[in-house]
């Protein structure tokens, strides 16, 4: 059986939707392919599978496969690390694949195990990421439920609304900086401020309104807006601490042929999303200062069985 599913890139609303608040993401054409087969001992890419290695695999087999050992085999285009949801991307395929082979292919019940896994392989989650790369297209999370519902996840006390959000087409390029960051770090970063200080409190309530700005915005397709409001949130992300040189850099090279960019996913390192119409000026204005540029369109495929290899 083979299967994929795409990466995503945060647009709006990272951080603030620890919180409660909105968020907006979308997955992009680069994916991740799994082909999975009965064998006599559990192996991935031909080696023998390791729980350091290969842990949200080994967590995603153990929550929903008790058949013979599979033999696994996987290939990205995810750079791991990026803040491109690469995790999210392999958990989800290899989901899709378990259930496709029992014929049990269902979209909320992949969605929910995603993030399962990546809450047990991570030790906290958010579904933002795993509800992405498993729908496709466009995801909104709110706190409460609104059109377009598709799923609620809930965990720790926490609840989230994951909605269908219509997107136009977009043209973005990621800026990846190289520097891994870790998401952990980050988030705890912003709770030591978060419970200290309440002007972190209005930062993280500032970004929630400028990401339902931008869900009009999105409607509208007005590019300029959505751009501004990128800016507008990579402001609040930057006092919320999470930003890096790297990432500054990469913005500013982006800036003078984009509509708007800004960090993407957790920050600390990772990378920025840049909205344009000039995805190859862009890119290389990326590539002088140092990056790794991606130029990518949103992806309207979520997981999918697949004929790949
Ligand atoms: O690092 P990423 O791309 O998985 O994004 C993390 C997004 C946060 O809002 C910072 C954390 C979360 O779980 O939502």
């Amino acid at each position: 059986m083979e299967a994929s599913a795409p990466a995503k890139v945060i647009l709006f609303g990272e951080h603030a939707v620890v919180y409660g608040e909105p968020a907006i993401a979308v997955a992009i054409n680069l994916r991740t392919y799994v082909r999975i087969k009965k064998s006599d001992e559990y192996r991935i890419n031909g080696y023998p599978m390791r729980n350091k290695y290969h842990s949200y695999i080994k967590n995603a087999i153990e929550l929903c496969w008790d058949g013979e050992p599979l033999d696994i085999q996987t290939k990205s285009e995810v750079p791991s690390a990026s803040g491109m949801g690469s995790s999210a991307s392999i958990t989800v395929a290899i989901l899709t694949a378990i259930l496709g082979m029992r014929d049990e292919i269902d979209e909320e019940r992949i969605a929910k195990l995603g993030f399962e896994v990546e809450y047990r392989t991570q030790g906290s989650a958010s579904p933002i990421d795993t509800s992405t790369v498993t729908h496709g297209k466009g995801i909104l999370v709110h706190k409460e439920k609104r059109g377009n519902f598709l799923w609620k996840v809930e965990r720790g006390g926490l609840r989230w609304y994951i909605h269908h959000i219509e997107v136009p087409s977009l043209k973005l390029v990621v800026g990846f900086s190289g520097i891994r960051g870790s998401t952990k770090d980050m988030v705890d970063k912003v709770r030591r401020f978060y419970n200290w200080n309440s002007f972190a409190r209005d930062v993280i309530r500032d970004i929630g309104k400028v990401t339902m700005e931008a869900v009009k915005a999105l409607e509208d397709e007005d590019y300029a807006r959505i751009g501004e409001l990128m800016n507008e949130d990579n402001k609040l992300l930057t006092i919320l601490g999470v930003n890096h040189p790297m990432l500054k850099r990469m913005i500013n090279a982006a800036l003078k042929h984009s509509y708007g960019a800004k960090l993407t996913g957790a920050g600390g390192g990772g990378s920025i999303v840049a909205l344009t119409d000039e995805q190859d000026e862009v890119a290389k204005a990326i590539e002088e200062v140092g990056g790794k540029a991606y130029k990518v369109e949103i992806s309207k495929d979520g997981f999918k069985i697949e004929n790949h290899f």
